[in-house]
């Protein structure tokens, strides 16, 4: 009997429908000829459903997505609905209550994309970012005295555990193994100014480090990565950090990847349920015009095939991505692809079933 994974389907706001439906005829392809099968199950959590009904997520929510082999998410945010609300109501609630404590986000130059960077080609960049996901600044901790009046003060700390930033630390060493391609990791904080909360990163940092010999320990201070990102993108394979330097240096990475197109992230709880996701946002003005790159999307659902385990069927969609890259897609962003939101999806669902 094949084994059939159970897939909570978030499509979301804006293009985030249009683009998780390509992602799924993809993943639908190469599971045939992977011999598994997917049942996807939607969630209409996102911007419609909070502006009918006044709720942004139900209480048993995650609950409900906790009996899922893993979540697959499209976009959240609407212009008709303030800023953070949906964010932090949905995004950040599902990544801190399932615990998805890394968001894993690869920096991947792809054949055939144009990249901003000159003189820098594939292979130059193909790095990854080990992001924490539930703690740093994220964690809500701080608050508001006198508000708006002169003597107003706002403060917003950044919470780090030793628990929560050596179990990330840790993940990062044991992925950079795994990987085995420069076996470099390289720390990515500012131990010059936060002197507390990288102190612990980094003593967190070495301690693990002497538990894998085969693996160099690097630092280098947030500022000067994004120097190097433009500079030395070939220097880095993986770079772990706090969450919000990572949720900063993956919006550069995904611009020297090719930008938002293409860039997919997965928020990972190792022993849990995780969330796979393209990195950019709902884009509601290419809303239902079928011209949004769902490359992006459909990397995503690459990375979520490896993640349960289906490693040879991942990669498949990953070089079926290269290989539109490479030969048939004119430019990353929408409206300018040479193709249709659709039509993407149909090319790299067939080649994905026809390559090797
Ligand atoms: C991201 C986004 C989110 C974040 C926002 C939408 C809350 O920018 O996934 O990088 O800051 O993590
Ligand atoms: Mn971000």
């Amino acid at each position: 009997m094949s084994k059939t994974y159970n897939i909570a389907v978030i499509p979301g706001d804006g293009t985030g429908p249009e683009v998780v439906t390509e992602g799924i005829k993809v993943l639908n392809a190469v599971s045939g000829r992977y011999g598994f099968k997917l049942d996807f199950h939607n969630f209409d959590f996102g911007g419609e459903r909070y502006l009918r009904t006044g709720e942004v997520l139900p209480d048993n929510a995650t609950e409900e997505l906790r009996k899922y082999d893993a979540i697959y998410l499209g976009a959240i945010g609407h212009p008709d609905v303030r800023p953070g609300i949906l964010e932090k109501g949905i995004l950040l609630r599902l990544r801190f209550e399932l615990d998805q404590y890394i968001n894993l986000r690869p920096v991947k130059l792809y054949p055939g994309v144009d990249c901003p960077l000159k003189g820098k080609d594939p292979e130059h960049i193909d790095f990854i970012v080990v992001r924490e996901n539930t703690e740093g600044i994220y964690a809500g901790a701080g608050g508001v005295l006198k508000k708006g009046t002169p003597d107003e003060v706002a403060v917003q700390e950044s919470i780090n555990t030793r628990k929560g930033v050596e179990r990330c630390i840790r993940y990062a060493f044991d992925y950079c193994a795994k990987r085995n391609r420069m076996n470099k990791l390289t720390l990515c904080g500012k131990t010059n100014v936060l002197t507390f909360a990288f102190d612990l990163w980094e003593r967190a940092f070495y301690e693990v480090a002497k538990e894998y010999p085969g693996i160099k320990p690097d630092y280098a201070h947030v500022d000067a990565i994004t120097m190097w990102f433009v500079k030395n993108p070939e220097w880095f394979d993986v770079i772990v950090t706090d969450n919000m330097f990572g949720d900063i240096i993956t919006d550069l990475g995904a611009m020297i990847q090719g930008g938002m197109g293409i860039a997919a992230g997965g928020n990972i709880n190792p022993e849990g349920v995780s969330m796979f996701e393209p990195i950019g946002g709902s884009a509601p003005k290419y809303k239902g015009k079928n011209v949004i790159n769902p490359l992006a999307a459909i990397c995503a659902g690459g990375m979520m095939l490896e993640h349960l385990g289906e490693e040879e069927a991942g990669k498949t969609v990953e070089k079926a991505v290269m290989e539109v890259t490479g030969k048939h897609i004119k430019s990353l962003a929408a409206g300018h692809m040479g193709l249709s939101t659709t039509g993407t999806g149909d090319l790299v669902a067939k080649i994905a079933t026809e390559i090797i």
